[in-house]
């Protein structure tokens, strides 16, 4: 009796051992430990012989089949150990990061041209006082020509080739000065030293120095005491920040119905010529009025330039139409 049993235990036990070698992963472990020394495995049935084994041998049979079963237990819980170390391995091994390898740099986006040339414009009129005052791009044909001097059938506005909208009466502006009046019905009658900047519309042929949308800077100063001489004043030290202190800075006799005097603004170049950068004057008596102050009382001067002229001669640019073409290669340089 005791032979038999001897016998199944070691080829069990060899079945085992062989079927452990083949077993390549935890899961295959698994299943062998179950297969064996589970609920329905092959131990059960020899324990379930040992009641037919002889009293006086049962001991030793009974030594025989728990010594199997802790072999078993044994061999397979250290398999076990062993393919989770690997397997645990493997993975990190796949997960690891290679910290040697250079980072992947992010490109960098920037400022557009003009952005960067108004920012400057603002620090250099915000240094002589001059708020940042934002106002509307669609406005009133009232606004953008009524108030300024420019009646209905005033020749100034054949200069101004207008975007009409579907409502009458309505228009893209076509210059920043209809701020003027919006910001002296603001502050009247207080004093003003304001800049207005923003996008402005003409119905226009593209060519090298026109686009249909481009930046104008408005600039206004409404007081007691304003006079020609502060105009040139503040206009030559915005050339000579702007420009360099090298500068000559020429006023020309020129007209523009909202302002009386009114003089165009030019700036010596490297070879000897002018470069013409600005329109201004001294605010119209009219406009004024328009304005809410009275102008025997009050002055005030006003001057209204292109960003674009301004960038394209600060940083030698020869076509307007390179701001907005959205290449790259030239936005990048800036
Ligand atoms: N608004 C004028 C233009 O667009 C410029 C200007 C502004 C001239 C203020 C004088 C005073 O051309």
């Amino acid at each position: 009796m005791i032979e038999s049993l001897r016998q199944e235990i070691d080829a069990l036990q060899q079945q085992a051992a062989a079927e452990l070698d083949q077993a390549s992963s935890t899961e295959a472990c698994e299943a062998i430990r179950i297969r064996y020394l589970g609920r329905s495995g092959r131990i059960n049935p020899l324990m379930q012989k040992l009641k037919d084994v002889p009293k006086e041998q049962k001991a030793e049979a009974g030594k025989l089949l728990n010594g199997l079963k802790q072999n078993l237990q044994k061999n397979i819980e250290q398999a076990l150990k062993n393919y989770k170390q690997a397997e645990q391995d493997a993975q990190l091994l796949k997960e690891a990061v290679d910290v040697t390898l250079p980072g992947r740099s992010l490109p960098l986006g920037r400022l557009h041209p003009i952005t960067q040339t108004l920012y400057e414009l603002y620090g250099i009129f915000a240094e002589m006082g001059f708020q940042v005052y934002q106002t509307r791009e669609v406005e009133s044909d009232e606004m953008n020509f009524q108030m300024l001097n420019i009646p209905p059938d005033h020749p100034a506005r054949d200069m101004h080739d207008t975007f009409y909208t579907k409502t009458p009466g309505v228009v893209l502006r076509t210059h920043t000065s209809p701020g003027q009046i919006r910001l002296m019905h603001e502050r009247c009658p207080g004093a003003i030293r304001a800049i207005l900047p923003g996008k402005c519309y003409r119905f226009e042929q593209t060519d090298a120095s026109h686009e249909w949308m481009f930046y104008q800077i408005e600039g206004l100063a409404v007081g007691q005491h304003i006079t020609l001489a502060d105009l040139k004043g503040t206009l030559t030290a915005f050339v000579h920040r702007m420009f360099g202190a090298e500068r000559k800075v020429q006023f020309r006799c020129s007209y523009f119905p909202f302002t009386e005097p009114s003089m165009e603004v030019a700036m010596s170049d490297k070879r000897g010529g002018w470069l013409e950068i600005l329109g201004s004057g001294m605010v119209h008596p009219v406009v004024l009025k328009n304005g809410g102050y009275d102008p025997d009382k009050y002055s005030g001067f006003a001057f209204g330039m292109g960003v674009e002229r301004i960038a394209m001669l600060k940083y030698g640019i020869d076509d307007i139409r390179q701001f907005y073409g959205n290449d790259l290669r030239f936005l990048t340089q800036f």
